[in-house]
């Protein structure tokens, strides 16, 4: 396979206008990583320590093996929701390796409002468990929480994607042989209480562990008894007289001891699928992508140019190149995984989708996992080839990419808008993994054509009435809130609050988290070639 060949000049004063620019990006993302780590109020850490718990970021540090890599999703999970301060969602959760065993992890914080959850804690919960399903990794909890969180209860309850879809995954996991082990760590109150008890196996610390469905102060509540929380719900009864606890530990440390030793116990995985070779780093390094990304989604970005930062020893053996040129697909190997690559290169054409389409298959009979370098301004749109059938194309684009059966990998490098997300993976296309970079912007349209739409609507209803275009005074009353609620709600920042995504990356890192993806993704059996695509329209 030939190398790329590269136009970049790092030493340009282009390249250093860029590396600016996402030096600024990173240095926000850093920041706000950092926080979302360690800010934590001085009376929670004193209640921690005083209770002689470990905090989440500490269990984490000693559950998972020293010195292997850790994918962490959702790090800035309710990134400014709720006025602030709800970190990570409440819980620190990711791929990490135990035992030599990659496992789903996940660890309550409960100097966060007490490990309480909230609406987007249980969509991280829910987001961390899909994750488990599709890649078939074991699911270790490190529970301390106070369960629903009350204020918002409406929002956390009831719905299909609601608290109670947590508990019930966890029935179709257990049924789907994905083991669950959790370990009790404070006191797990109502739905917190469900988490070890739908579990295969339950460790729990004498002292600070404790379950029950009502607490101390709900029982007293209800029925006026009085009980201590240890007495109600505490390691001893449940290890003698319940039977809901299996293990019983004297402290934090030696809970992530005995979890780590009933990881070690579990089958081993099946065997890799996915086609591998001994992996290569690129021959560009990945760091000069920081000056290649442009700083505005209006100037052009070749994906050829990251592609030969991302892949194995910058190989890219591209596919109708000189045909629909707008979407560059290819196959190469990313850490010696073998996979087919979609990047955009400008808006999509009916000759991209119609090339993808026969790519996608191509990929899936020969099941190769497809990655998505979405950076994509959406379908071309005009008389000329609304004629021409672009939305028929575009249906067999999106018809190929929601219904292959390998595993799809999706990065936002640059926008992300219309129907351009559909056809290259978005969210609702069911990525195994979803990743941002900072520079990310996504949306129905661009800010300014969205501005123009509304502008356009409200001169057609003055034009009904009798009167004349509007004024350009009040058509900035419209174009502003316009612009400013996208560059807000936009932005790669809103999108991983909202876990629209599973964390934005440092573009230089890209190699390294698909590599991750791609041995989770190699984790679960092959789902297996469905012949049968749904029908594409000619
Ligand atoms: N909903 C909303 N907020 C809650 C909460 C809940 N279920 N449980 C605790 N909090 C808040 C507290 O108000 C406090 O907020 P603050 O820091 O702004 O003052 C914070 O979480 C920590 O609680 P605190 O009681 O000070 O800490 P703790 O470590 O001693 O105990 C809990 C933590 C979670 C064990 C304890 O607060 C508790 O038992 N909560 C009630 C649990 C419950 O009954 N849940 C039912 C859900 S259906």
């Amino acid at each position: 396979m030939p190398p790329l060949p590269s136009a970049h000049d790092p030493a340009s004063p282009e390249a250093g206008a860029r590396a600016a620019h996402m030096a600024t990006l990173l240095a926000q993302l850093r920041a706000d990583l950092r926080a979302a780590r360690d800010d934590r109020s001085a009376k929670a850490l004193a209640r921690h320590r005083e209770q002689g718990k470990l905090t989440a970021v500490e269990r984490l540090d000693r559950l998972l093996d020293p010195g292997t890599p850790f994918l962490e999703v959702g790090a800035l999970a309710a990134h400014g929701l709720y006025e602030g301060g709800v970190h990570k969602a409440g819980t620190l959760a990711g791929i990490g390796v135990i035992a030599g065993r990659e496992c789903v992890v996940s660890s309550n914080d409960a100097m966060v409002k007490g490990g309480t959850i909230y609406p987007m804690g249980v969509k991280k919960a829910l987001r961390m468990q899909t994750i488990a399903m599709e890649n078939r990794l074991p699911f270790v909890s490190l529970v301390d929480s106070g369960g629903a969180y009350l204020p918002l209860q409406s929002e956390v309850f009831p719905d299909i994607d609601d608290g109670g879809r947590i508990f019930y995954n966890q029935a179709l996991m257990s049924k789907l042989g994905i083991a669950q082990v959790t370990a009790v760590m404070g006191l797990c109150t109502a739905g917190a209480a469900y988490i070890p008890a739908m579990s295969d196996e339950v460790v729990q610390v004498r002292g600070t562990g404790a379950i029950f469905l009502g607490g101390p102060p709900l029982v007293k509540a209800a029925t006026g008894e009085e009980v201590s929380a240890e007495d109600l719900g505490g390691a001893d009864v449940h290890a003698v007289h319940s039977g809901v606890t299996d293990h019983v530990a004297s402290d934090d440390a030696e809970a992530i001891r005995i979890v780590r030793e009933l990881v070690a116990c579990l089958p081993a995985p099946a065997a890799g699928w996915i086609d591998r070779a001994p992996a290569e780093a690129p021959l560009y390094d990945p760091a000069e992508i920081d000056g290649i990304v442009p700083e505005s989604l209006a100037q052009p970005l070749d994906p050829r140019e990251i592609i030969a930062r991302v892949v194995d020893a910058s190989d890219f053996l591209e596919f109708k190149a000189s045909y629909g040129p707008t979407l560059v697909c290819g196959t190469a190997r990313i850490h010696g995984y073998r996979v087919g690559i979609l990047a955009n290169h400008g808006v999509l054409f009916s000759e991209c989708a119609q090339k993808a389409t026969q790519f996608i298959q191509l990929c899936e009979k020969r099941r190769a996992p497809l990655l998505f370098l979405q950076n994509v301004p959406g379908f071309i749109i005009g008389r000329d080839y609304e004629r021409a059938g672009i939305t028929k194309h575009g249906h067999q684009m999106v018809n190929a990419v929601a219904t292959a059966t390998v595993p799809k990998l999706t990065v936002i490098v640059g926008g992300s808008f219309g129907a351009g997300n559909y056809a290259m993976c978005g969210r609702a296309y069911g990525p195994r993994f979803l990743w941002c970079w900072p520079n990310a912007k996504i949306g129905v349209m661009g800010a300014e054509q969205a501005a123009g739409v509304l502008i356009s609507v409200a001169n057609g209803q003055r034009e009904r009435l009798g009167m004349g275009p509007m004024p350009v005074e009040e058509e900035a009353m419209i174009r502003g809130p316009v612009l400013e609620n996208q560059a807000r709600e936009g932005s790669a920042w809103y999108s991983t609050a909202n876990l629209w995504d599973d964390g934005i990356i440092e573009p230089a890192r890209t190699r390294d988290v698909i590599g991750l993806c791609l041995a989770a993704c190699d984790r679960a059996p092959d789902p297996g070639f469905a012949s049968a695509f749904g029908t594409f329209r000619m």
